[in-house]
């Protein structure tokens, strides 16, 4: 399976006046196309950095990730800003949609920014009932249900077929049954498209759709464990 996503020796110190902090340390990692990967740790071991520096959204003190054989984490900002663009997708806690516009109007407009103004229904059509939201179409983020805003923001995220997701703890404002219903949305989506995913998250059901679950600490993977090697993963699978 090719390679999509791999960081070769990653390291990211923030020097805030005289104090250090190494959020990331010497991180080596190669993830095989169409896999679903997930990512946990205790709050402040490094796991937004790391995710932060394979898309290309800050750059390493050393080391380097590469997107799809492009070097992501060096450069100037416009040639990283434009593989960013063509190759990743992005959700985090907070959804950040745009009020204003419905459903379809906030994946339309994500179409119409990477597509130079072109729109493609179908596809739109496409996400919108892969994420459940068929019935939501003409819906404005306010009518929405936390869960829903969250599938929409992800739906907005993949709308442009990025090789890669990442989400940052995507179901962290969200209700158990909320949550469900995401995780579940979202394993669909590795599932249906093939999609890549890497995935922060604490909630241990997400761990266990995933394919791959690696533990941080210290900002440091201290361990990784294939689909199935993990307790009570029939339970959770069950999902
Ligand atoms: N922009 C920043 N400036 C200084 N320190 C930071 C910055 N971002 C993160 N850190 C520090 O790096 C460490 C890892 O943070 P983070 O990656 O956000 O952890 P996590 O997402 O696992 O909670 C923490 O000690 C945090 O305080
Ligand atoms: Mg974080």
């Amino acid at each position: 399976m090719k390679t999509i996503l791999e960081s070769i020796a990653l390291t990211k110190i923030f020097k805030t006046g005289k104090i250090e902090v190494t959020a990331v340390r010497d991180v080596s990692l190669k993830v095989p196309e169409g896999e679903f990967i997930a990512i946990m740790g205790p709050s402040g071991c490094g796991k937004s950095t790391l995710l932060h520096l394979l898309g290309g959204l800050a750059t390493p003190t050393s080391g380097r990730v590469l997107v799809d054989g492009e070097e992501i984490s060096s450069g100037k900002d416009a040639v990283r800003t434009d593989i960013r663009r063509r190759k990743i997708g992005f959700v985090f806690q907070r959804f950040n949609l745009l009020p204003t516009l419905s459903a379809q109007g906030n994946l339309e407009i994500a179409q119409e920014i990477h597509r130079n103004g072109s729109r493609d229904r179908q596809h739109v059509d496409e996400i919108l009932n892969l994420l459940g939201l068929e019935k939501k179409t003409h819906h404005k983020p306010s009518e929405l249900s936390g869960g829903e805003q969250q599938r929409l923001a992800i739906a907005r995220a993949v709308i442009n077929r990025p090789a890669i997701l990442l989400a940052d703890e995507p179901t962290g404002n969200l209700d158990t049954r909320n949550s469900m219903v995401v995780l579940k949305m979202i394993q669909e989506l590795n599932r249906a498209l093939s999609q890549t995913i890497l995935m922060i998250t604490h909630n241990p059901e997400a761990a266990g759709i995933a394919n791959r679950l690696i533990e941080m600490r210290d900002g440091r993977i201290v361990s990784q464990q294939q689909e199935g090697e993990w307790n009570a993963a029939e339970d959770r699978m069950s999902l």
